[in-house]
């Protein structure tokens, strides 16, 4: 069977698309966060993942207002990529890994998540760059993206978010295949782009919340929706992701490394990586 050998969370802002595009990497403003990465790099070219399973939130790119699922799994060959006005490169397409996208589909509508089944999927930079922060030069995994809706209400809980996780790691367990897999999940932490907020970011949070991850992961389950856009701002929930990632990653965990640097942009720029002990 198929084993998960750990989880990676980032956040997912455009303008770093154009700093790796520009080479500012050791720019004074960049280099906290890219150095973040150094340590994960390490480690993916020892435990050399084959597939990454990705959640991420599309922003209006293949899903638009007018047709919103709340959960989409990818199952196409390859996702090209597009970008939604930030004015950053486009990136080659990435390869799908269909079985386990079916597998996972399956798995997924017998446990009753009603999920939207995508056999052609653009994605975003949500799902490009992190593909780029950790694989720098070429991105050696195939991957199934997971897109959870985070743009138009009404959200999906916290708490359904986490058992979609849990849902999607046991069906990555039950993959009958030697693939080794690694969770993805992209996006927040405090951030707010619009309104009175806009520039919003809650360190206290995003720094419990990062510890929460490793030994209470259910722990921000118990705030709803309203809640969360309250303590993280109107973007900050796309922590969903990370929240659905710790769901697929279960039990005991290592902490491999992490890094917490504000802001970039808008947004308190985080990112973990966990390795599964179980
Ligand atoms: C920014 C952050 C995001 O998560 C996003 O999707 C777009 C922009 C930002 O901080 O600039
Ligand atoms: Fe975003």
């Amino acid at each position: 069977m198929a084993r998960i050998i750990g989880g990676l969370t980032t956040s997912h802002v455009p303008a770093i698309g154009g700093a790796i595009a520009r080479g500012l990497q050791q720019e004074p403003y960049w280099k906290p966060f890219f150095d973040g990465f150094l340590p994960v790099h390490a480690w993916l070219e020892e435990v050399k993942p084959d597939v990454a399973v990705v959640f991420y939130n599309d922003h209006g790119l293949n899903f638009f207002l007018d047709k919103m699922p709340t959960f989409a799994v990818g199952a196409a060959p390859e996702y090209r990529n597009s970008d939604e006005g930030w004015g950053i490169p486009t990136l080659p397409p990435i390869p799908g890994e269909v079985d386990l996208s079916w597998h996972v589909i399956e798995q997924l509508v017998a446990r009753d998540f009603d999920v939207t089944t995508c056999q052609e999927m653009l994605v975003d930079h949500a799902f490009t760059i992190p593909l780029k922060l950790f694989w720098p030069k070429s991105c050696p995994v195939k991957t199934v993206p997971i897109c959870i809706n985070t743009v138009q209400f009404p959200l999906p809980s916290a708490r359904r978010c986490y058992q979609l996780g849990q849902a999607v790691g046991e069906a990555i367990r039950s993959w009958d295949s030697d693939k080794r897999v690694v969770v993805i999940g992209t996006g927040g932490l405090s951030h707010q782009l619009d309104g009175e907020r806009a520039g919003f970011i809650n360190k206290p949070f995003d720094l419990k919340f990062m510890d929460s991850l490793v030994s209470d992961p259910e722990w921000a389950t118990q705030y709803s929706i309203h809640e969360l856009v309250e303590k993280t701002g109107t973007q900050g929930v796309e922590l969903l992701m990370w929240l659905a990632t710790r769901g697929a990653v279960p039990g005991f965990v290592r902490k491999v490394h992490t890094n917490y640097h504000i802001p970039i942009s808008n947004t308190a720029a985080g990112m973990m990586a966990l390795e599964c002990l179980d």
